[in-house]
């Protein structure tokens, strides 16, 4: 059984009313479940968190740090401006998936660069709420595949 943390950050506790044009009509707490019940299918005990705070979501992510086995992230508008979570990210030495809900890419430039990126395993993006299911299977895989190796 591995453990995983799911982390959102920012706005993203406002699903299913925020913007449902660009993200969707699926509140986060169905995501939440939903993660919990997928993981429960690959072997996965998944557990949640979201926080508006950037300093909430460092203190997560150097928590996982010998208690999780993986992280699905995605870090709202702080993927496009925070070196302090990329820097954790580093430190933590967890692998991470970066997922985002939008294509990023066909957004406002300003959402083209990620800080996540450099030091995530890989990205999830532009799939909505499946994307987090996504990076669920993907981290499993990667979990699978390195203690084969
Ligand atoms: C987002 C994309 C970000 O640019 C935005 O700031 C969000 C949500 C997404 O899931 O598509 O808050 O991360």
């Amino acid at each position: 059984m591995h453990n995983i943390l799911v982390l959102n950050g920012p706005n993203l506790n406002l699903l299913g009313t925020r913007q449902p044009e660009v993200y969707g009509h699926t509140t986060l707490k169905i995501i939440e479940d939903l993660c919990v019940s997928h993981g429960e299918t690959r072997g996965l005990a998944v557990s949640h968190l979201q926080s508006n705070h950037e300093g909430a979501l460092i203190d997560a992510i150097h928590a996982a740090r010998g208690t999780q086995d993986g992280i699905v992230l995605n870090a709202g508008a702080y993927t496009h401006t925070s070196v302090a979570l990329m820097d954790a990210i580093s430190s933590a030495q967890v692998p991470v998936v970066e997922v985002h809900l939008s294509n990023i890419h066909a957004r406002e430039e300003f959402r083209h660069k990620s800080y996540i990126a450099p030091v995530a395993i890989g990205q999830i993006i532009g799939f909505g709420a499946q994307g987090y299911v996504l990076a669920l299977d993907a981290l499993a895989a990667h979990l699978t595949e390195r203690s084969a190796g």
